[in-house]
């Protein structure tokens, strides 16, 4: 069994891009993985302080909650990254887990294995360009500094309704069709 870890960076609760995240670790369940939620908002996250430590040390000096996470994301078979669009972009919470990964690139390089599978989901009010742009970044960067695999994207409009997903049933059938590539 593979354990994938799904990372929810939004800071609302049941939130549509929460709602996605479960369909597609439903469907990565359905081929025996099992996934773990993180929220980033109930962890204690500093941001990177461009100290330049970890390239010496191989690990990050701030002592908060990081080490845990990215010790099992080390540990993990595959990631399910999540974001909602602000502005055109992640938001805050996404892109200070994002840079504290540079503390896993050391004097070695990373310091997480290769080759886990990622799927990246971004949700809008309706810049569907934008928040593809983001998903296919939030791959990238796992690929390019981690060796991930990207399996997909998938991105959903709100239309300004906390709601939406759940009553979508074309988006939840294809975050289960991604799930299943786990
Ligand atoms: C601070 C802020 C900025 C936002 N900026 C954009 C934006 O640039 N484009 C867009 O389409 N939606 C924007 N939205 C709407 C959210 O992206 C959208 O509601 C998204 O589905 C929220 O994801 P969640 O339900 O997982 O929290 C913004 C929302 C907030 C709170």
């Amino acid at each position: 069994m593979s354990e994938i870890i799904a990372i929810i960076s939004s800071p609302r609760t049941g939130c549509n891009s929460e709602t996605i995240a479960r369909a597609v670790a439903e469907g990565a369940e359905e081929k025996g993985n099992k996934v773990r939620f993180v929220h980033i908002k109930d962890l204690a996250l500093n941001p990177c302080k461009a100290c330049n430590y970890c390239k010496k040390n191989d690990r990050c000096i701030l002592k908060d909650d990081i080490s845990e996470l990215i010790e099992s994301i080390r540990k993990c078979d595959g990631l399910i990254l999540t974001s909602p669009l602000y502005f055109g972009q992640t938001c805050a919470q996404y892109r200070v887990f994002e840079d504290r990964l540079y503390s896993c690139i050391g004097p070695k390089g990373s310091n997480i294995p290769a080759g886990k599978k990622v799927v990246s989901v971004v949700t809008c009010g309706s810049d569907g360009e934008d928040s593809q742009v983001q998903a296919d970044h939030m791959n990238h960067v796992l690929k390019k500094y981690f060796g991930g695999v990207p399996i997909g994207t998938l991105v959903f409009k709100d239309m300004g309704d906390k709601d939406a997903a759940s009553k979508d049933c074309e988006v939840i059938e294809k975050a289960k069709a991604l799930g299943r590539k786990f």
